[in-house]
């Protein structure tokens, strides 16, 4: 131990955070539990992997490009988007992942005292962000595995500077129809910004799931989030997006760190969206496939599972989630546990290839089939 003054130096509120430990490379984790294979089920990724054309003009790219800075504030790609979406380039600001940007909109409104408003099981990074920046997460229950709009107002006060709404949630996979989104948006009068997470956007297939981009003339203190991370298969080039009216996104890129979307990261998703329609229709009926068998798999099991919205699905299991994950994995299978996430003995899959679901599904029933 160093005599470092860490007391005097460190706040409480990271004093007191219990950090997060992300699992071990694939390549270690193979080492230890002596696999030939290992099928990444924990992170929602879409294992078809980038649409061609991404793959193809990455292999092209040269090395002259490394030595230099990318584009600071990824114009082409915030012009490429604005094409695609009608709006202007002022209006996006794109971030190395949305995580990134979830820390900027925290950074650019917030300030000790302040408060957030979102659930207790939703992607937990706006509640860390807020947690590690000093302010006060509340977390509102969820109501039968939704966001409560009732209960979510209730807790705002004059010190809650804004609200995440993650649509579809991640991980129950509900969602808030276009009405209770106007609804909720209307009782919040602008008076907070409210941040509507779409993370899984290109998922969703329902009719009356609303499309925040077409609710920004609308609504000027809504921010809408989308990444590039799921849909496009492009996690670990790290790229994700905001949209929202030029003002708020002139405020939040005054908090936001320049440069770091880095060149490959921007190359790709300008490749990604350029024509992206068979991909995404690729996608999504890989992931019906998917969605039904688990389906089919927990309800002739009497399990408890949740197959909503996105590209994944939860159940409960009647093994420690813990325990479980470990069986798996000895199989080449690696899940999610959501005990950490509030959903104590719960696991969350993502849907993937057919071949790799057969394979989950057969190894899930053999481990917990009493029958
Ligand atoms: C709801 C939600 N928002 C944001 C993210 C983060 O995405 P990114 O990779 O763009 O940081 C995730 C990733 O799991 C997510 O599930």
């Amino acid at each position: 131990m160093s005599n470092l003054p860490l007391d005097r130096l460190v706040p409480s509120h990271i004093r007191l955070f219990e950090p997060y430990y992300p699992s071990l490379p694939d390549r270690e984790l193979m080492r230890l539990y002596r696999l030939d294979h290992l099928h990444r089920l924990n992170n929602n990724e879409n294992a078809l992997g980038p649409p061609p054309a991404v793959s193809e003009m990455l292999e092209k790219v040269e090395a002259g490009v490394f030595p230099v800075y990318p584009g600071g504030d990824s114009r082409e790609l915030r012009q490429a988007l604005a094409d695609k979406h009608g709006k202007t380039p002022e209006q996006f600001l794109v971030g190395n992942g949305s995580c990134e940007l979830i820390s900027s909109v925290v950074k650019a409104f917030c300030e000790a005292g302040d408060n957030i408003v979102t659930a207790d099981q939703t992607f937990a990074v706006y509640e860390w962000v807020a947690e590690f920046s000093g302010l006060d997460a509340r977390l509102i229950p969820l109501k039968a595995y939704a966001f409560d709009p009732e209960a979510m107002l209730a807790a705002v006060d004059g010190r809650t500077k804004i609200i995440f709404v993650c649509n579809p949630n991640n991980p129950t996979g509900t969602y808030w129809s276009r009405d209770v989104l106007c609804r909720f948006l209307d009782r919040v009068g602008g008076q907070q910004i409210v941040v509507l997470d779409e993370a899984y956007f290109e998922y969703v297939e329902r009719d009356d799931y609303p499309d925040g981009m077409r609710l920004l003339e609308r609504y000027p203190n809504l921010i809408v989030f989308r990444t590039f991370s799921k849909m496009y298969a492009l996690a670990a080039l790290r790229v994700g997006m905001l949209c929202a009216s030029e003002e708020l996104v002139d405020i939040v890129r005054r908090a936001h760190v320049a440069y770091s979307v880095n060149t490959l990261g921007q190359l790709a998703a300008l490749e990604a969206i350029r024509d992206d329609a068979d991909f995404v229709a690729r996608t999504r009926a890989m992931v019906a496939r998917a969605k039904g068998m688990l389906s089919e798999l927990f309800a002739d099991m009497g399990l408890e599972s949740l197959a909503g919205e996105g590209n994944y699905v939860m159940v409960k299991t009647p093994m420690s989630d813990t325990l479980l994950h470990r069986k798996l994995l000895r199989q080449g299978l690696m899940v999610r546990t959501m005990t950490g996430f509030r959903f104590p003995n719960w696991i969350r899959i993502s849907l993937v290839q057919e071949p790799v679901m057969r394979e989950f599904c057969t190894a899930f029933r053999q481990l917990l089939d009493t029958r």
